[in-house]
């Protein structure tokens, strides 16, 4: 039997020996595609070749890639687990022709691999084709060996698109029928039934798509200026078919993950619905695996949200197996035994990945137990006004601010005899839907790609800003918000470098002010506005100044060198496993987040920032280098996680100090960052901190201003000395603890006193009984208390007081009874006290003699008192 790690090889293999470049997975998070969430078929990656607006050095690609579908087009969650073949996260081989071959190749060679290489029996393999696609039935025909009555011919089911838009075309897929073991007899006299009717008996292995339009926002149909193909085969599919199982769950890459489950659980995993749990875990836990390495962390909202509706379904299940303690991060290690050789970023990040997932599943536990107090709430609620439906507001907002699982929500008034409303729920759900698609759009003013389109594949902005900060250039291209030039000294944003701003001229003509600058594939588009003229004098063609704002560019430059630096120092001084999380690089400051599980202390902040100034000082050149990205890291440059790297890359050394692949502007030495100082350091994540520094002039006064205030403070503090500032702000809060408790005892004392001379000569008498109710007292709840003890002690028998206090702009009150009257049962403390708070807007109660009790309306202290009076007066009457 073939193993997985054979299965995905040959393809690579078959492919690699017809002229295609082997190239790596892209991450499952796309670059700079604002429109995807997630990457979702092995052609996002190269997208902009299809669309005519990027260029790759090869025109023949394979790859095994990444997948994420969890929801829209092409999946749906709650399916998951629940058949045999649906999954969250899975591999896609894929192999394409960027305007080089067509249907005859990939048809052909599609079907040597299928039944020549990996012998599948071909009377069960069937093929289909876009309704109106002569070529490729005839090819079918022609080329391979089908039995022609295999072939059919489909509609929506045989043209594939990306999405709502871009990249796609007619298709021919490749489907296998079974067997007997798998489905009902019937339906396969009639093959043509089976096939795409979602009969789990026929299943569809390979998608060749003939991509050659592009779908317009219009829904209208644009084509291409040249034809690709587009194939992707999922690897689990394969995998299942070759190794014979008829689930996705049984091949080599998910059976250990099930045993796993069923080792923690106790529970044997059975193929049918009872082993739904064990199948929704063993999936969910591979997507947590690869989205987390590649830079996700479960939050709330975009793919962070998704990772963390993920994880809450996985501990759902969890329960149903019995599971209630995190137990998710412990199959991490069998993911990365299954598949940390063909992706071996899972490997070198399991201990990130096992820290996050456990903390997320942590707080979901408290998440659970918050969300079924709340459930239980609204039960009381709904049955108390004789209702039986769980209102679609309450599920909504369980769901959305509490993160409780839907599907629970429904469980658990059904368990309680009770409806839910569920029309409402989905109709809430849709707006919110509808809310985060909106918000999903990146907030560019102008539209990039548009320009990309509109003037064509050749176009390109040569980047000269490495060396030049001003320049001639020819202008292509110009409207209300936006220039593109032929080449341009302007950095466009990315690798969170901000972009530069700055100013293009042209001529006597007009003045542009630029204030961002963004990457549309080759080109720079130039935001911002013109200042003089406009664009009826920027005319394509015409002769421009392109100057940047070079004050802005050198403290960008030197941010960005100084984080560089920052991050070699984090490193050595936390351990290699502090990589960068994330990054900004600004004129103003720099940010850095970075993994790590604990607050850095003090020493090591002060440490780190002085390994910096050293390097700092030691003034070394910093040199940049095109090389290959394997020779690069194999010299040891660091390339983060989750990023896609070309072929070619820039290497930025600090010479002897540091080395990164980066794509940024830097300054020509270390010794032009003048000073760096950390600022803050925080937390962002669960494993997650970050870092903020300054450096430069910025640096230079944050320093003097920090100084300055340390002398000013210095010269207030009386005695100076040889103590250090700390060691003496130290003695003066000791000082000042002591005072206060000076000033507490006082207090004390003098409440005593007030209660022997003055109280004591004040009361009401009412039929024997002394009725104390002396004005407000000056101290805590601590002394009023003992106030009330004393008065119990020297008032002897047949005495009843209340004492009061305002603290914080609330009453305090304490009652006190004389025990020969408590004997006598008429007069509680605790009943009396609370009839006094409750008139200002409180309560409280306690034992017969002694009770205390507070009220938030220090105005009513009044009111409070009479209502006291009055208890007394009527329970001795
Ligand atoms: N783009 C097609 C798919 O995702 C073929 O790779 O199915």
């Amino acid at each position: 039997m073939r193993s997985a790690d054979q299965v995905r090889g040959e393809f690579i293999e078959f492919f690699r020996q017809r002229g295609h470049t082997v190239v790596p997975s892209a991450p499952v998070v796309p670059a700079g595609d604002p429109t995807l969430l997630f990457t979702n078929a092995g052609m996002n990656q190269f997208k902009d070749v299809f669309l005519g607006t990027g260029r790759r050095d090869y025109s023949r690609a394979v790859d095994s890639q990444k997948i994420i579908r969890v929801s829209g087009k092409h999946n749906d969650l709650e399916e998951v687990g629940r058949d045999t073949y649906h999954h969250t996260f899975f591999e896609m081989l894929g192999n394409w022709s960027f305007g080089d071959y067509g249907k005859r190749e990939a048809i052909t060679w599609a079907w040597e691999l299928l039944t020549r290489v990996w012998g599948l029996p071909k009377e069960r393999l069937y093929a289909t084709v876009y309704l109106d696609d002569e070529e490729a039935e005839g090819l079918w025909k022609s080329e391979t060996d089908i039995d022609p009555a295999h072939i059919f011919r489909f509609d929506r089911e045989n043209f594939w698109e990306m999405g709502e838009t871009g990249p796609c075309g007619p298709s021919s897929e490749i489907h296998i029928d079974l067997g007997e073991t798998v489905g009902p007899l019937s339906l396969a006299k009639d093959p043509k039934r089976g096939v795409n009717s979602g009969d789990p008996r026929f299943i569809e292995l390979w998608n060749l798509v003939f991509i050659r339009f592009e779908r317009q926002p219009d829904g209208s149909l644009a084509p291409l200026a040249k034809s690709h193909v587009d194939t992707g085969m999922g690897f689990e599919r394969i995998l299942s078919v070759l190794q014979g199982s008829n689930s996705n769950y049984e091949t080599d890459v998910f059976r250990p993950i099930l045993d796993h489950v069923a080792e923690i659980s106790g529970r044997a995993y059975s193929p049918d619905g009872d082993g739904t749990p064990h199948r929704v875990i063993a999936d969910h836990v591979r997507m947590l695996t690869f989205s987390i390495t590649d830079g996700v962390t479960p939050s709330n909202e975009g793919r962070g949200y998704v990772a963390r509706r993920i994880l809450r379904r996985a501990a759902r299940f969890g329960r149903e197996l019995g599971v209630k303690e995190p137990f998710i991060h412990r199959l991490v290690p069998t993911v990365v035994r299954v598949l940390g050789g063909a992706y071996p970023e899972i490997a070198e990040r399991q201990g990130h990945v096992m820290q996050v997932v456990r903390a997320e599943e942590e707080s979901f536990g408290l998440t659970l137990d918050r969300g079924l107090e709340y459930i239980y709430g609204i039960i009381e609620r709904v049955k108390a006004a004789g209702g039986n439906v769980i209102p679609a507001e309450d599920k909504f907002k369980l769901a959305d601010t509490y993160g409780f699982p839907p599907d629970m929500t429904d469980q658990i008034a059904r368990e309680r005899g009770l409806g839910v409303d569920e029309a409402g729920y989905r109709e809430l759900m849709e707006r919110q839907r509808e809310k985060s698609r909106a918000e999903s759009r990146f907030g560019w003013q102008s539209d990039p790609a548009r320009w990309a389109k509109q003037l064509g594949s050749e176009a390109s902005s040569r980047f000269l800003g490495y060396d030049l900060k001003k320049t001639e250039a020819v202008l292509l291209g110009a409207d209300e918000t936006s220039v593109v030039l032929d080449q341009t000294p302007f950095y466009a944003e990315s690798g969170g470098q901000v972009a530069d701003q700055g100013e293009i001229r042209g001529g006597a003509g007009f003045v542009f002010r630029v204030e961002a600058a963004h990457k549309a594939g080759a080109l720079v588009v130039h935001e911002g506005r013109f200042t003089e003229g406009g664009t009826e004098a920027a005319t394509p063609g015409a002769t421009v100044e392109a100057a940047v704002d070079l004050e802005r560019r050198t403290a960008t430059a030197r941010n960005h060198t100084a984080t560089h630096l920052l991050h070699r120092a984090l490193r050595d001084c936390l351990g290699e496993g502090a990589v960068q999380a994330g990054s900004l690089v600004s004129p103003d400051y720099l940010r850095f987040d970075f993994n790590h599980y604990s607050r850095v202390s003090e020493e090591t902040i002060l440490e780190i920032e002085r390994r910096v100034n050293a390097v700092v000082r030691e003034d070394r050149p910093v040199i940049t280098r095109i090389k290959s990205y394997d020779q690069a890291v194999a010299e040891g440059a660091t390339a983060l996680f989750g990023e896609k790297y070309e072929s070619r890359v820039r290497v930025v050394e600090v010479e002897g100090y540091s080395q990164e692949l980066c794509g940024g502007t830097h300054v020509r030495a270390s010794g032009e960052i003048g000073a760096f100082v950390i600022t803050a350091e925080s937390s962002v994540a669960s494993g997650v901190r970050r870092i903020e520094a300054l450096t430069g002039e910025k640096a230079a006064e944050y320093l003097l201003e920090r100084s300055h205030l340390v002398d000013s403070l210095r010269a207030l503090l009386p005695a100076a000395g040889q103590d250090s500032l700390d060691a003496q702000v130290e003695e003066l809060l000791r000082e000042r603890k002591g005072l206060q408790k000076e000033i507490d005892e006082l207090k004390k004392e003098k409440v005593r006193q007030q209660v022997e001379q003055d109280v004591l000569s004040q009361f009401e008498d009412i039929g024997g009984v002394r009725l104390f109710t002396p004005p407000s007292l000056d101290c805590d709840g601590e002394a009023l208390k003992q106030a009330a003890d004393k008065f119990r002690e020297s008032a002897g028998a047949r005495a009843v007081g209340l004492f009061s206090a305002v603290q914080d702009r609330k009453l305090l009150f304490v009652c006190a009874v004389t025990d020969d009257l408590v004997q006598e049962g008429k007069l509680k403390a605790g009943e009396l006290v609370g009839q006094a708070a409750r008139a200002a807007g409180g309560g409280g109660g306690g034992k017969p003699h002694l009770a205390t009790a507070g009220g938030k309306q220090p105005e009513k202290l009044d009111e409070a008192v009479e209502a006291f009076k009055r208890a007394v007066r009527e329970k001795l009457s």
